[in-house]
């Protein structure tokens, strides 16, 4: 009998990745085996988010478009997981009567009885139940090189903050730590795989450890910047309020933390910061980046903001303005505000008409874009440290086609560069795929930089910027 195949949509942020690659290291011991044609799959699991109604949108639209080859194929599976799952159970099998299992976020181990039952007994199953303790499948389970040299990996599970717009604490459940040992011997797995690069995600990963008394986020850093072979560290999301001195020094202190911050502000007025439930002021927001630059120069630092939430007035928006301009991020993500009936902004007065909210997305995107063009602008004439993820496919690089193959990757600041080997280096002499390069930045773009290879080793503990180079 030939594999079942597994198709999985994964709609949302970098932990439904993370929880994609589970619900696929879960069923592969009952020899499901993942593909990337949804036309050859015989289960398709769509893995849901709903922190805004577009991102919900996205999966029903999709749910709907599977009915039609479950007419054709009534063998075909049809799972639906993720969060939508966890806030809507029973409610999505009348609504989309092709779907066979739904299962919320804490079900994942449970996956190969759940499709075992709806296989053999030709039912539907809904699997809604949260558990107390973590779900442990490690991707280390059965882990084998697929080529990836970057990885992310949940250390933290949802969230107890409650900002008034997120559904995250109502349908993800109470804040759980992974313990340190479990973390690190997943992470020495990948590496012996030949992943170079983790990402440490959780909604917060700044209170990793409080609550359970584990060591605290820095203290797991230290301990995740000790293992031999992996190249660089980074982690999000980070909330203001819970960035600890100790966290702002390790930029200053492990080699292979990456100098990048994501962290959301949302807005700069404090009227709204305070209505959002988000526990600090725009002014110490802006403490907090004095202190990381002081620490770190040239650190990178990114941040999520909304607009149009209830009650915001021109004068409010323009404080957000403001504090972009003042912070200089390196780039931003910008939501409008989407109400979400389980959160309590919902209830709050003077929505913001969607057509104001449209318009202050526009300006806010197109500040965003003269500052990013500036950052990225000053980096020309830099050295980088780049690690290598592949040979570049982007167009607009025919003209450095004569310097041999073209390859990219990313800077510890995380902003893409395009580089070519350059004449002195021998163009059959390919670079390999995890490996530091050293990269002269030529040129910049909005959204990416381009180079040329300077030497095919980065010097130890290159800390990119102008000094790299004289290290
Ligand atoms: N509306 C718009 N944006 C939202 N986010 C979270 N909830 C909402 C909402 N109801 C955004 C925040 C958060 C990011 C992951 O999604 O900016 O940081
Ligand atoms: Fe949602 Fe706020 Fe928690 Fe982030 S910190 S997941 S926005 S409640």
């Amino acid at each position: 009998m030939r594999n079942q195949r597994l198709y999985i949509n994964t709609i949302g942020c970098q932990m439904n990745v993370y929880d994609s690659d589970r619900i696929a290291r879960a069923l592969e011991p009952g020899g499901y085996q993942q593909t990337h044609v949804l036309d050859e799959a015989d289960l398709v699991i769509v893995n849901t988010c709903a922190i805004r109604a577009k991102a919900e949108q996205k999966a029903f639209s999709f749910i709907g478009r599977l009915a039609r080859m479950k007419r054709q194929n009534p063998d075909l599976l049809i799972g639906v997981g993720g969060c939508v799952a966890q806030q809507e159970g029973e409610a999505i099998l009348s609504r989309m009567p092709q779907v066979d299992l739904v299962f919320g976020t804490h079900a994942i181990p449970r996956l190969p009885q759940i499709v075992n039952q709806v296989k053999t007994r030709r039912i539907k199953v809904v699997d809604v139940e949260q558990s107390d303790g973590i779900d442990e499948i490690d991707l280390a389970a059965g882990f084998h090189d697929d080529g990836q040299v970057s990885r992310c990996l949940t250390i933290r599970q949802c969230c107890d903050n409650y900002c008034t717009y997120c559904v995250v604490p109502y349908v993800r459940g109470a804040e759980m730590s992974r313990h340190p040992d479990r973390i690190l011997s997943e992470i020495e797995t990948l590496v012996r795989g030949g992943v170079r690069e983790v990402t440490l995600l959780g909604q917060n990963v700044n209170s990793y450890g409080r609550k359970e008394g584990l060591p605290s986020f820095a203290e797991l850093l230290e301990r995740v910047n000790g293992i031999e072979g992996l190249h660089r560290i980074r982690f999000t999301t980070s909330h203001p309020k819970d960035l600890s001195d100790d966290l702002m020094e390790a930029f200053g202190q492990l080699r292979k933390l990456c100098p990048h911050i994501h962290l959301p502000v949302q807005s700069g007025s404090d009227q709204i910061l305070k209505r959002m439930n988000r526990r600090y002021t725009h002014q110490l927001y802006l403490d907090r980046i004095e202190r990381l630059r002081s620490i770190r120069s040239d650190i990178a630092v990114t941040s999520d903001f909304i607009v149009g939430f209830p009650g915001e007035s021109r004068e409010d928006f323009e404080a957000t303005l403001a504090l972009m301009e003042t912070v200089a991020f390196d780039s931003v993500f910008a939501f409008m505000y989407s109400d979400r009936k389980i959160a309590p902004a919902s209830h709050f007065k003077n929505k913001v008409n969607e057509d104001e909210i449209k318009k202050r997305l526009q300006e806010l995107l197109s500040t965003q874009e003269t500052i990013t063009m500036r950052k990225n602008r000053a980096l020309v004439g830099t050295f980088q440290e780049v690690m290598v993820e592949g040979n570049s496919t982007r167009p607009g690089l025919a003209e450095a086609i004569d310097d041999g193959p073209q390859w990219s990757g990313r800077t510890p600041g995380n902003k893409i560069v395009n580089f070519n080997m350059g004449r002195k280096v021998d163009p059959e002499d390919a670079l390999s795929v995890g490996q530091l390069v050293e990269v002269r930045i030529e040129k910049a773009y909005a959204h990416s930089l381009r180079g040329g290879l300077v030497r095919k080793e980065a010097p130890t503990g290159c800390p990119g910027g102008k000094d790299c180079h004289a290290a």
